[in-house]
């Protein structure tokens, strides 16, 4: 069995490289998918076979609890860094000086993430670590082996050891999805790729890692006697080892030729699919690099040119509060018309009241609008020259501009909320939209302004109405509809409409309990809690009637999600809401099948789990459930055993002595279970 599990990975290895490093799969998506299931199935029935390099970990799944600090074997420096010509100018001549033979360069681009090391032994991916103060860093392996173009093993002449450094980013399109998410359940988006990248890096479910999308530029290779003698030559042999090489480096032997790259990029890095906020120039020669050496914290082998943002001023028009599904208050500036990069920006977000206060905004003002390396502009200060005299200081609301409710902000939370969530129409509206949407119920007959319409016509107010909508009332329904760019357009509610509304609505009765968990709208529940939570409680009763401990047993519930599930089940407006639900025949238990247990042995015992198992956390909480067990998450005088892994906290073994609680290891467990 061993061997099939070794031909499975490396077999599999291979097609991961022909896939995302060359470009050229030679198998179907089908087949490798059938492949590494066949793997997976292996490595469950064989964990002590599975090999340290397994594709299986590019899901994830392992949970970092705390990221374990070590050091660099080489100090990670940074850049010194200028915004202008001559200083790279100046930086030639002090290369040029100190060495004996003159130096060509290397124009790379500074790719705007978070920087990784990378350290390999006999080929193999040992440890991910960021850049922490450059002499330590956080390890984040586990995470790091989701990104498919990171290899796991590599092939060929590799040495020994081998240290590779890039930069992890976030492409465009993962960072607007990811935003997308976040918006949907009421948490507030990222500010750029970059900080969602190190957001993510810092996850502790790297299944959930695996989800976003990052991807890893490279940048640097150290090591010692390596086969290359210059910068430039490094990025063939990491592409024949195994590694995505960026194809955007170009050599440069004069001060012209840097030029020329720099004014390129900083014309096409619009087009590229990530971020960069400059130009990295390095001399290509590694001895001459050597020579040259560093200073405390940079080398004098290489600078960056950084692009300065672009920004404008315009003047402030007013301030829109919008209100979201969640009741977030987003204060939006609409501003003047103008071109900024390429696009006419006319509203920029100003993000939350703790913002208008630090800008200091008045009436009137010009602002200064920025778009950096970020995709959204933002707003970044004010030209007091231009302030007129007694305007107004830009004040927040005190109550909500659509219901009147009191705003309520939160001690230590930067968003400010609308409390009347059954009762504010943009929220209603929100959750209504919510509730339809493709990862919920998936009414798409309901979609393009329908929900408006129904709710501005009385007609939905929460979405157990969706299930009462009679034909009669429905038809004939007409609404004009102003687009962004002043068309107009009349829907209308014919016939057909009408039938294929009623028939969505009707088929949404057959959508599983976890996704009708996440479409009721829970704040922080989004589609991967909402899945974890109904695996877990397996009826909407048990987790309206569990406590906030109960809660946090499941591996993605912390205290805030446990106290916003707590808070939604005890407001009158949504249990309304849910026996309403139940009437109309909607899913509010997950089915038959999942809900069967393999045996009672566990019944009436209360388990903590801890530590790291042979499969993950949540595996191992399941097999507990469907044996009749349950999990909770602290260890009490009531909990009947732990079962301890691999680095069982040394403070709950502790406590689990002190009280006389059973520790189990994993065998043990398993056979009981048997
Ligand atoms: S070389 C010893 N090259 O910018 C020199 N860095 O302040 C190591 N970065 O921490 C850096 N793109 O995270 C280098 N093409 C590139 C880069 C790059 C982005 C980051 C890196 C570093 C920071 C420099």
């Amino acid at each position: 069995m061993i061997n099939r599990i070794k031909e499975l990975t490396e077999q599999l290895n291979q097609h991961n490289y022909n896939y995302y490093i060359l470009d050229n799969p030679t198998i179907s998506d089908y087949e490798f998918d059938k492949l590494l299931e066949e793997l997976t199935r292996l490595e469950q029935e064989y964990p002590q076979f599975a090999q340290p390099d397994s594709p299986t970990q590019r899901v994830g799944g392992e949970i970092t609890k705390q990221f374990v600090t070590v050091p660099h074997v080489f100090p990670m420096l940074s850049l010194g860094n200028t915004y202008s010509i001559e200083e790279i100018s100046e930086f030639d001549k002090r290369v040029q000086n100190a060495l004996l033979q003159k130096a060509e360069y290397v124009c790379e681009l500074k790719y705007d993430g978070v920087a990784i090391s990378l350290v390999y032994e006999k080929g193999r991916l040992l440890r991910a670590v960021t850049r922490g103060d450059g002499v330590q860093g956080d390890d984040v392996t586990q995470n790091v082996k989701t990104i498919k173009s990171i290899p796991l093993k590599l092939f060929g002449d590799y040495p020994d050891f081998l240290e590779v450094r890039g930069e992890i980013v976030l492409p465009h399109k993962a960072f607007e999805k990811l935003n997308l998410e976040r918006e949907d359940i009421g948490e507030q988006p990222f500010a750029n790729p970059r900080n969602a990248a190190s957001g993510s890096l810092k996850l502790q479910d790297s299944s959930e890692v695996a989800k976003r999308g990052l991807d890893c530029r490279l940048y640097l290779v150290l090591g010692e006697s390596l086969p290359f003698k210059t910068h430039f030559e490094s990025f063939t042999k990491l592409k024949e080892w195994g590694f995505k090489t960026p194809e955007t480096v170009q050599k440069c032997s004069s001060i012209e030729e840097i030029r020329s790259f720099i004014s390129q990029w900083d014309k096409e890095r619009e087009q590229l699919s990530f971020d960069i906020d400059g130009v990295v120039i390095k001399v290509n020669d590694i001895l001459q690099q050597q020579q040259l050496g560093a200073t405390a914290k940079n080398p004098r082998w290489a600078i960056a040119y950084k692009f300065k943002a672009q920004r404008v001023a315009t003047k402030l028009l007013s301030v829109d509060f919008q209100i979201g599904r969640t009741g977030v208050v987003t204060p939006v500036a609409n501003l003047q018309p103008v071109l900024l990069a390429g696009t006419v920006v006319k509203r920029a977000s100003l993000h939350n009241y703790d913002i208008i206060q630090q800008l200091d905004i008045h009436e009137n003002d010009w602002l200064y609008v920025e778009k950096g390396g970020e995709i959204i502009p933002k707003i970044v200060g004010v030209e007091l020259s231009k302030r007129q005299e007694y305007t107004e200081k830009v004040s927040f609301i005190s109550h909500c501009p659509f219901c009147n409710s009191l705003l309520i902000k939160k001690e230590g939370e930067a968003a400010t909320y609308c409390p009347n969530e059954s009762g504010c129409p943009p929220q209603m509206k929100g959750k209504l939209e919510h509730f339809i949407s493709r990862k919920a119920m998936n009414i798409d007959s309901l979609g393009e302004g329908k929900i408006e319409m129904l709710f501005d016509n009385g007609l939905v107010k929460t979405s157990a109405d969706f299930y009462h909508l009679k034909t009669e009332s429905l038809l004939g329904l007409e609404k004009k509809i102003v687009g962004d760019d002043s068309t107009e357009r009349i829907i209308s509610f014919r016939e057909k409409t009408v039938e294929n509304m009623l028939a969505g609505i009707e088929q949404s009765k057959e959508v599983p309990f976890e996704r009708v968990l996440f479409a009721i709208g829970i704040r922080y529940v989004g589609e991967t809690t909402a899945k974890k939570v109904a695996s877990y409680f397996k009826t909407i009763d048990a987790i309206a009637n569990a406590s906030k401990e109960e809660l946090k047993a499941v591996d993605d519930v912390g205290e805030q999600v446990a106290e916003s599930i707590v808070q939604f089940f005890n407001t009158v407006e949504n249990l309304e809401t849910i026996i309403k639900l139940r009437e109309t025949g909607v899913q509010l238990e997950l089915n038959e099948e999942d809900h069967q247990l393999l045996s009672h042995v566990l019944e009436g015992k209360s388990i903590v789990v801890s530590g790291v198992f042979s499969i993950s956390r949540d595996a191992m909480k399941q097999k507990i459930e469907l044996h009749g067990g349950k999990n909770v998450s602290s260890i009490s005088k009531n909990t009947n055993f732990v079962i301890a892994g691999e680095n069982m906290g040394p403070e709950k073994r502790k406590k689990a002595e002190k009280l006389g609680v059973q520790i189990l290891s994993e065998i043990e467990f398993e056979n009981i279970i048997k």
